[in-house]
């Protein structure tokens, strides 16, 4: 199968996106689709595309012969054109996060149900060969299922573009990432969540860019989730530092090398087994395995890893996490397969 795909928005992630796409014989970007014309036309030169740019999806859907819509644009954007491309009948591949409210992702699995079309989410982290060892290591049994799951990511992000407009801009923008991470590692989904938010003082954000959060999940574990995206001095990775603690051991890993971990045949006795998975010397970058995951699931017609219906548990935990910020309170989150989707309660 070959693709021809229309791609909505060309900015700063466009290039990791094109970088992959471009190595592919079997994919043709047929068009861009742009508001602001000169970074679509800085890439078309760059990577000698030839392909027309359009101001507006409808423009490109009805001018070009394609069959997959990937949605770069910002979170504020992703509702219209996602939706608008489901129902002219393409699958989408799009960025994270979904969507900025609860009615955006109702309306966008909605439409994803009533075109019978697939809409699959970037979740890149997932493809971290550590992030992979980890759940391969939880699904092994050998320590038992999660019991308590603490993340933290202390950086000092450049928060350009429109994400430094945002209210709770790590929250918003950048947590997703860590929240699917904890989901896939642990085998868990979320049930409720207490969110703290707040600006430290020194932080050059407008908006909120700290925040501590306790997510109950449904297998009785615990997410403990800390970061800080303005923290001056010992940064930790952007891949974040992760300790999942099991029935019968303990998973570590700081977010750049080894993982590494202890467990127990008897409980009690103290007495561990050591195991260390070493990470690999020239890792693949984590947008092409992802992109690679995500076109071989279109073509064999199977929902790809972060397919929205697995996707809509990470959102729903920024989106829960806002609420439980305005509301001061915990904020329970239930998914379903049919209307309404999503209820924060
Ligand atoms: N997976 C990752 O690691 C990762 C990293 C960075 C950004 N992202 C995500 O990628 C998305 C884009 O981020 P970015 O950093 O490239 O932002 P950006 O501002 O650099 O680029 C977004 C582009 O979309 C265009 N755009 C906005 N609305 C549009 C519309 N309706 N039609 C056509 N074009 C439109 C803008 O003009 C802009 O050029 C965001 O959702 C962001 O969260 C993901």
């Amino acid at each position: 199968m070959g693709f021809d795909i229309i791609m909505a928005g060309c900015g700063a992630i466009s290039r990791r996106w094109l970088d992959y796409l471009t190595t592919r014989p079997d994919v043709r970007i047929a068009a861009i689709v742009e508001t602001n014309p000169a970074p679509a036309e800085a890439a078309r030169t760059k990577y000698g595309l030839d392909c027309p740019i359009f101001g507006t999806l409808d423009e490109a859907i009805s001018s070009v012969k394609a069959n997959l819509v990937a949605d770069l644009t910002y979170v504020t954007a992703h509702r219209d054109i996602v939706t608008r491309a489901l129902r002219a009948g393409f699958d989408v591949l799009g960025e994270k996060p979904m969507a900025d409210s609860e009615d955006a992702v109702r309306d966008i699995l909605r439409t994803v149900e009533e075109t019978g079309r697939r809409y699959t989410v970037m979740q890149n982290r997932r493809y971290i060969a550590q992030v992979q060892e980890i759940r391969r290591l939880i699904d092994s049994g050998i320590m038992g299922q999660s019991v308590m799951t603490c993340g933290e990511i202390f950086v000092a992000a450049d928060m350009g573009s429109i994400r430094n407009q945002l209210e709770f801009p790590q929250l918003q923008d950048n947590n997703i990432h860590m929240f699917d991470q904890a989901r896939y590692m642990s085998h868990a989904n979320p049930v409720s969540v207490w969110y703290h938010s707040f600006n430290p003082k020194g932080s050059k954000y407008t908006g909120d860019a700290a925040g501590v959060a306790v997510f109950e999940m449904d297998n009785g574990s615990v997410f403990s989730f800390r970061g800080y995206n303005g923290a001056e001095g010992m940064h930790t990775s952007w891949d974040h530092v992760w300790r999942i603690c099991c029935e019968r051991g303990t998973v570590v890993w700081d977010g750049f090398g080894d993982v590494k971990a202890q467990y127990t045949d008897q409980l009690g006795t103290y007495v561990y087994h050591d195991l260390s998975i070493p990470a690999p010397k020239d890792p693949p970058d984590q947008h092409a395995l992802a992109l690679k995951d995500m076109l071989d699931a279109c073509a064999a017609g199977r929902p790809a890893l972060t397919d929205c219906h697995d996707n809509v548990y990470s959102i729903a935990m920024v989106l829960a996490s806002v609420k439980s910020i305005r509301e001061k309170r915990r904020v329970g989150i239930e998914v379903l397969d049919r209307e309404p989707y999503l209820i924060l309660h």
